[in-house]
């Protein structure tokens, strides 16, 4: 089965790196327009638009910080005009956070998860729910975590933000299925990317984070951003309101597979 997002308006946050970029290649090799959100790095994400459109996509960069709303607002201007509107959203903009127990953590670094991970990917969706309302059509995508369900040490803020993404997920679902918007998150587990390069760049790291995946290995953007096109793809045209765990099975409590 081919799935095909034709001159489809995507819009991806955090677009130029990790697995907001795999999305945004795999949804320009679908067919769908992409614009590339980016708040640092600039380079790569024109690097992104001239290789989309060396092999005959169409895409552009668009700067924006999610956690300023003005910000956000302007970045979805900037989509209007280019092509009137958006048809799919990928909340994928989202940090770690510094590592801290919470009652050692910086308030600033707390907020900062919340206001990236949460209340951008809030913004971003209230500027596309204006939008995809009223055309009575439209997908939002969030990129959660298995910590939406998997508690994390040192990570209270990281963990608050996806669980919150999960019952965002959930109510803006509800609020926007009778107009034909379907709203989901996507859990990925450990993934290689620069986010997490500490851990698997380390061996002893690595071999403690295989423990926690059945599949016995780290997954790659590509395949997160596969389930991705799925899921904004009318092959999914019946699921809304729901994370979709992408983990190699970590959120199969592995530690299990030994007795208990
Ligand atoms: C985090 C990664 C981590 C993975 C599994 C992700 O949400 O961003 O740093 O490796 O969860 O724990």
């Amino acid at each position: 089965m081919e799935i095909q997002l034709t001159g489809k308006r995507a819009l991806i946050t955090g677009g130029n790196s990790g697995i907001g970029a795999a999305i945004a290649t795999e949804l320009a090799k679908s067919g769908a327009r992409v614009a590339i959100n980016y708040v640092s790095h600039p380079e790569t994400a024109e690097q992104m638009v001239a290789d989309i459109q060396a092999s005959g996509g169409e895409a552009i960069a668009v700067e924006a910080d999610v956690s300023s709303y003005d910000s956000v607002g302007r970045m979805f201007t900037k989509l209007d005009d280019a092509w009137g509107g958006i048809d799919i959203l990928i909340n994928n903009a989202g940090i770690d956070g510094a590592k801290a127990d919470t009652w050692k953590a910086e308030i600033k670094d707390w907020e900062a998860v919340i206001a990236i991970n949460l209340m951008g990917s809030f913004y971003c969706a209230r500027q596309a729910l204006e939008r995809m309302i009223p055309q009575q059509s439209g997908v939002i995508l969030s990129t959660s975590s298995v910590h939406e369900v998997i508690a994390w040490t040192g990570h209270s803020a990281y963990t608050a933000s996806k669980a919150g993404l999960s019952m965002l997920t959930k109510t803006l679902a509800q609020e926007a299925a009778p107009y034909g918007v379907r709203v989901l998150a996507l859990a990925p587990g450990a993934v290689k990317t620069t986010i997490n390069k500490d851990v698997w760049s380390d061996q002893k790291g690595l071999a403690d984070l295989l423990e926690k995946i059945p599949l016995r290995r780290i997954g790659e953007p590509e395949e997160i951003a596969r389930m991705a096109v799925v899921l904004v793809s009318n092959t999914a045209s019946y699921v809304t309101g729901r994370t979709i765990f992408v983990d190699g099975g970590m959120t199969d409590y592995p530690d299990f597979a030994h007795g208990g």
